[in-house]
């Protein structure tokens, strides 16, 4: 339930069904696919997603019997993967995995025909051929996909190139889904004021402005959530989506500290943030926010609020409440003044505009004039320094 939310689904109606033998025709047997007509016959529902995987037939017949779009849950996994891809090489990833898995669901109907006419495969019927010709057209989008995902350079320009320009720095929040993150997100920027709309409005919905009590203006970006049980053939395209969360100024690892397996969620996030960070760069800093302290017993909540003062970077908080939202907000603003280094940079008088975002978002020590350029003495943040260097292209 919580994964249909994910890509904005209303959730109509939620059933779990006992499937004591899988029906080779519609998983589910013919009383139970009636009952479900019956059940969403009244309110007006366009898809019904199978926690269960369903083949192409089983998904058709049920398509035909229920009137409505049918998908399974690796379907509906690739549908939010799908929708949160932002990096070239992520939507690459994911229309991989995505054509994979229709390529596996053909060569399973086809050899069911092949069974059928008892044969060894060679006699060619109509359904056959045209089978054996999805599958191929399948694998040479496959082939061409994976040609581009070897000439997508390490750098990964464009998505990086497009942040660049906007000259704030990135945090991201990651987590198992249904963590929280959307509800923190919401009540982080709704407890701060944010005047540039103009800006947001032509980024990514999954990408929002927040101004810090101190004055400093972040980017928070969402990434799709974890999910327990993904599917093995899902991992890689699961990964490129959340690619580029290396390269955020800081993480925010959301953590529901109230679910049994909280530990062990952490342990997996904290793995895979660590295989994707390249080896030559350093992976960016990450608060844990311990959230859903609301939900804790008196004895739990202690814990949580012990841990987090005796650890650094570790903050309990109620996204819910609102709870160590301040905290929160501090934390980040720590974390990012953390690294800003004084160095001298040479601006083109001329550009104005430069020189006025420097003193807005630099300590400007010393400035001296000279002919065309003026050198500055400034502290910034490593990202805003890089920042500003692309942007300028100057020497320091
Ligand atoms: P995905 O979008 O699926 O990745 O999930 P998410 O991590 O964005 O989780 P979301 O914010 O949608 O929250 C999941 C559920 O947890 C919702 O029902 C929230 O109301 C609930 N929730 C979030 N934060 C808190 C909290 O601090 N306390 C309590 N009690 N519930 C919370």
């Amino acid at each position: 339930m919580g994964l249909a939310r994910a890509i904005d689904l209303d959730l109509a109606f939620a059933e779990a069904a006992k499937v004591p033998s899988i029906h080779p025709k519609t998983y589910l047997g013919s009383g139970k696919v009636e009952a479900l007509a019956a059940a969403i016959a009244g309110d007006d529902v366009g898809l019904l997603v199978f926690n269960g995987p369903l083949n192409a037939g089983q998904q058709r017949n049920l398509e035909t019997a229920l009137s409505c779009k049918v998908i399974d849950r690796t379907g509906l996994i690739l549908e939010i993967f799908g929708a949160r891809a932002r990096t070239a090489e992520g939507a690459l990833q994911v229309e991989r995995a995505a054509l994979e898995y229709q390529r596996g669901r053909l060569v399973r109907s086809w050899t069911h025909l092949e069974r059928q006419r008892g044969g060894f495969g060679f006699l060619g019927g109509p359904g056959e051929t045209q089978i054996e010709a999805d599958r191929r057209h399948i694998s040479a989008r496959i082939k061409r996909i994976e040609k581009s995902l070897a000439t997508i350079t390490r750098t990964r320009g464009l998505h990086r190139q497009a942040r660049a320009r906007v000259p704030y720095p990135v945090v991201a929040t990651v987590g198992y889904t249904n963590a929280g993150k959307s509800t923190l997100f919401n009540r982080l920027t709704d407890s701060t004021v944010f005047a540039e709309d103009m800006l947001f409005a032509t980024l990514d919905p999954t990408m929002r402005g927040v101004t810090l009590p101190s004055g400093r203006t972040i980017i928070l970006s969402d990434t799709v959530g974890f999910i327990s049980g993904l599917p093995a053939q899902l991992v890689a395209a699961f990964r490129a989506t959340l690619e580029e969360v290396i390269h955020a100024d800081l993480i925010l690892h959301v953590r529901d500290f109230a679910h049994p397996d909280s530990a062990a969620q952490r342990e997996d996030v904290v793995r895979i943030l660590a295989d994707l960070c390249p080896e030559d760069e350093n992976p960016p800093p990450v608060i844990e926010v311990l959230n859903k302290i609301d939900l804790l017993d008196d004895e739990a909540r202690e814990f949580a609020a012990n841990s987090a003062q005796r650890l650094e970077g570790h903050i309990a908080f109620s996204a819910l409440t609102g709870e160590g939202v301040d905290a929160l907000l501090g934390a980040i603003d720590h974390e990012l003044s953390k690294s800003k280094a004084v160095v001298e940079i040479d601006v083109p008088l001329e550009d104005g505009a430069a020189i006025a975002w420097l003193y807005e978002r630099g300590e400007v020590h010393d400035r001296q004039d000279m002919d065309a350029t003026a050198r500055f003495t400034v502290g910034l943040d490593a990202a805003d320094l890089g920042r500003f260097r692309k942007r300028l292209k100057v020497a320091e």
